[in-house]
């Protein structure tokens, strides 16, 4: 059976502005499944954000276009339905989660209000009736006083309490499939954001939706998600289960962003800095090869030519780099092994295989 709720297919989009052409996302591909929580990660500007308003039909156009790909949800691709009907999704089969809760909640209306028309409109509740679903669900998602608080307004509550009741909001649908949590818990401190990151996973399991989560914090990914797309300048770098992003991250990006976990050694040797070195490239002058290359601790010759082929250590953990750490030295398309290629050789740990570091030591 296939239990795929959303799948994105080579997903391109650019912004063109007065300065340039900026492609903030190029060739994306993403699957989540029913119930399933899938992390996009990686640091500011990389297109997280851009890749879930292409999904919402929220990408200002212009200046934003989408240059290729598919969305299918529900078994529609989104890219090409009405904008209507696009529209229609948004806060039924798809609900958001904002970093700050206030760009999405009224201002002047208050939190019970603004639950209870979601039951109004959606489960033709009387108003009556739609209020108390909506302390309810305030009473659930465990905002204290909920009555009370319900009939407060958003700037009433603290930055946890607001985004406890954008969860309610999101839990009001009638028929949840996806939400997605754009950075829910960046502006948190952090015993409310492990507060939130508990109460999602306890939504997920009550009414078993899927959640696309945002976030540049892979501490937040190990709480929350099952697998995770580590995004860098527009492109996934690596994807995979999170314990295999974990126990075995391949590229040097996904190995700096766990090295930057507060108090994670696991991954840390002498030649590697805390923080990753250098900056993201300029999205608008980007060229055919890695675009890893000026930060990268062991770029190879091929790394400046071309984009690397996904190397795969046999299952769906992919990293696109040509010399991934633990992997094959001479570049796996030509001694290593193409994600899809048949399963020959030594594995990246096997005797034929050479590591990425002792390739550095070779240059
Ligand atoms: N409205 C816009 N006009 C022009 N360029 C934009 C616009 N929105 C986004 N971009 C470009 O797209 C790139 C990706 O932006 P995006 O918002 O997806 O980043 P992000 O990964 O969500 O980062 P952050 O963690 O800071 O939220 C940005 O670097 C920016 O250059
Ligand atoms: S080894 Fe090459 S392909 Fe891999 S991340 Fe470094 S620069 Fe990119
Ligand atoms: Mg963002």
């Amino acid at each position: 059976m296939n239990d795929t709720l959303l799948e994105i297919n080579d997903l391109h989009v650019s912004f063109h502005t007065v300065r340039g052409v900026i492609r903030a996302v190029r060739g994306i591909n993403i699957d989540i499944r029913q119930g399933e929580t899938v992390a996009l990660v990686g640091e500011s500007g990389c297109g997280k954000s851009v890749t879930a308003h292409a999904i919402t039909g929220l990408l200002p156009t212009p200046p934003a276009r989408i240059e290729r790909g598919q969305i299918h949800f529900d078994g529609r691709d989104l890219l090409q339905i009405p904008a209507k009907e696009h529209r229609a999704l948004r806060g039924v089969r798809i609900s958001m989660i904002f970093q700050e809760p206030m760009t999405s909640l009224n201002p002047v209306f208050k939190i019970g209000e603004q639950i209870a028309d979601v039951f109004r409109v959606h489960h033709k509740l009387d108003a009556r009736a739609a209020w108390n679903k909506a302390v309810e669900l305030l009473n659930l998602v465990k905002i204290p006083e909920a009555e009370k608080r319900a009939h407060e307004y958003a700037h009433q509550l603290s930055g946890g309490m607001r985004q406890r009741a954008m969860i309610a909001m999101a839990m009001a649908s009638p028929e949840p499939g996806l939400i997605i949590a754009d950075e829910p818990t960046t502006a948190l401190d952090v015993t409310i954001q492990a507060q939130i990151l508990h109460l999602l996973s306890q939504l997920q399991k009550k009414i078993g939706v899927s959640i696309l989560l945002i976030t540049h914090d892979m501490g937040v990914v190990a709480q929350l998600a099952d697998r995770a797309t580590v995004m860098y300048a527009g492109r996934a770098v690596e994807q995979g289960s999170v314990e295999q992003i974990f126990t075995a991250p391949r590229h040097p990006y996904t190995k700096g962003l766990l090295n930057s976990l507060p108090g994670n050694q696991k991954y840390r040797d002498a030649r590697r800095l805390e923080a990753i070195p250098g900056t993201v490239p300029d999205l608008r002058t980007l060229g055919d090869g890695c675009p890893f290359l000026n930060r990268c601790p062991h770029p190879g010759d091929r790394c400046a030519q071309e984009f690397p082929d996904a190397f795969s250590d046999g299952g769906d953990h992919l990293a696109w780099c040509w010399y991934p750490e633990g992997g094959i030295a001479a570049g796996h398309g030509a001694a290593g092994r193409k994600a899809g290629d048949k399963q020959t050789g030594g594995g990246p740990t096997g005797t034929a295989a050479t590591t990425a570091e002792e390739h550095t030591d070779d240059v």
